[in-house]
């Protein structure tokens, strides 16, 4: 057997990485470990190639420690050199420089269709058959989460559409408008489904738009972004300039959901003598959006509680794909929003009265009296030495103390608005 030397990776094996690379792709093997993390652990971790005579690299391997487990990342021979016992030396020498680190276990990951692991079980590698393998891709990463933070967008937490309650019809439209078609967009085009790029919700305050809105975001795993028109005003380019600004640098993100919360107030109906200042505004938006809609992977979306007041140039067709209106809770939504809020500690409480006595309220009316009950409960616990939950006087004294955010005449209001201009 010719001689074959191991020792350290250098920068210029960077090549024959790339061969030995290729040919374990081209038969067909998927690496658990991409490219780029093998070539980051050349450079910081452990990485040991073989050279023969000729100083031609025949075979590398790449580990990595993660406490006190070591982890293969990479290992190939050259096809050309098999079955010379260079797989062999190969761990060993990698072992042996993973050694000083006090690792407990060295492990590495093979596809099921690889054969050849007899290398492995020659190296006293056992084969831990009722394992599986399991990945998540973490949908926001690297350069972008520096654009991100920017910006001011988040990665919102996982459960935020899960915990919207009741609101059957709303979630349903949402899921199939918006989810569905983003989620799955390749699949949508297949099918002539335009994703959609830009909504409008509306209704009257405190029904859930700006829930809806991040909960979007939190269902299709993308960042959300707001957009503060107030913040861009007071920038040196002016409110135009600085959305003009700020949705160039949007367009970098490769996902996001944008949202401007009440839009009316840079959206409003142009016209009048003299113009009124947001007038330069307004056209900008209306500017912006066609650009914004050319770039997949992102949603707008905008809210209002004043639907009417918004330029008729701005919710005609081509611009937003829906408008959709977001109402008060129904008796299942308004269920599930007491139930929520109703504490292990209140025992008594007959929450179909809670519902039915709770109708024309908000979510946030009826977080504000559940609040209130428990406050209530709370001090009579605490200064008078009643030591019960809260109960249903409790409940209902509070909803009786509860002016509700919407007055009959809101909702004739978005009533005819739904009936005028909602598009779903
Ligand atoms: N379906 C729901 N389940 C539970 N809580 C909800 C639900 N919808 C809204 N809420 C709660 O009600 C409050 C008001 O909701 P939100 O701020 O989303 O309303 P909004 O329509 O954006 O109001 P505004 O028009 O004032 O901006 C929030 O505290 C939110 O958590
Ligand atoms: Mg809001």
């Amino acid at each position: 057997m010719r001689e074959i030397l191991f020792r350290d990776y250098v920068a210029s094996d960077l090549d024959a990485l790339m061969r030995l690379w290729n040919q374990v792709t081209a038969a067909g093997a998927e690496p658990v470990y991409s490219l780029s993390e093998v070539v980051a652990s050349c450079e910081q971790d452990v990485a040991v190639a073989a050279v023969d005579a000729h100083g031609e690299v025949v075979g590398m391997a790449v580990a990595r420690a993660a406490h006190d487990q070591g982890w293969i990342v990479f290992f190939a021979t050259d096809a050309d050199h098999r079955r010379q016992g260079i797989g062999d030396r190969l761990l060993a020498a990698v072992e042996q420089r993973l050694a000083p680190q006090g690792l407990t276990r060295i492990s590495v990951l093979v596809p099921d269709d690889q054969l050849n692991v007899g290398v492995l079980t020659r190296a006293g590698f056992k084969d831990k058959k009722h394992l599986s393998y399991f990945e998540r891709e973490i949908p926001v990463r690297g350069k972008e989460m520096t654009l991100l933070r920017e910006l001011g967008g988040r990665i919102l937490s996982r459960d935020l559409w899960g915990n919207i309650a009741g609101m059957i019809e709303e979630k349903n439209l949402l899921e199939r408008r918006l989810v569905l078609p983003l989620a799955n967009a390749s699949m949508a085009e297949s099918f002539g489904v335009e994703p959609p790029r830009a909504i409008v919700l509306f209704g009257p305050p405190g029904t859930g738009k700006t829930t809806f809105a991040k909960a979007i975001a939190s269902r299709l795993e993308w960042p959300f972004v707001e957009v503060f028109p107030s913040r861009l005003a007071a920038t040196p380019e002016g409110l135009a300039g600085g959305l003009r600004l700020i949705f160039e640098e949007i367009a970098e993100l490769d996902h996001a959901v944008v949202f401007i919360d009440e839009v009316e107030e840079i959206a409003s109906q142009r016209g009048g003598e003299p113009p009124s200042s947001t007038q330069g505004v307004t056209n900008e938006l209306l500017k912006l959006i066609p650009a914004f809609r050319e770039k997949p992977g992102k949603l707008l979306i905008c809210a209002t509680n004043f639907i009417r007041a918004l330029d008729d140039a701005f919710l005609r067709h081509g611009r937003f794909d829906y408008v959709i209106p977001i109402g008060l809770p129904d008796e299942d939504a308004r269920r599930a929003i007491w139930t929520k809020f109703i504490p292990d500690t209140a025992t008594t409480i007959d929450v179909d009265t809670l519902v039915e006595r709770s109708e024309g309220f908000s979510p946030a009316d009826i977080e504000f009296s559940a609040r209130q009950a428990s406050q209530t409960a709370f001090e009579k616990a605490i200064l008078g030495g009643e030591n019960l939950g809260p109960d249903m006087t409790d409940y209902l004294d509070a909803i009786g103390a509860t002016k509700t955010t919407v007055s009959t005449e809101v909702a004739d209001a978005f009533r005819h608005d739904i009936e005028n201009l909602a598009r779903t």
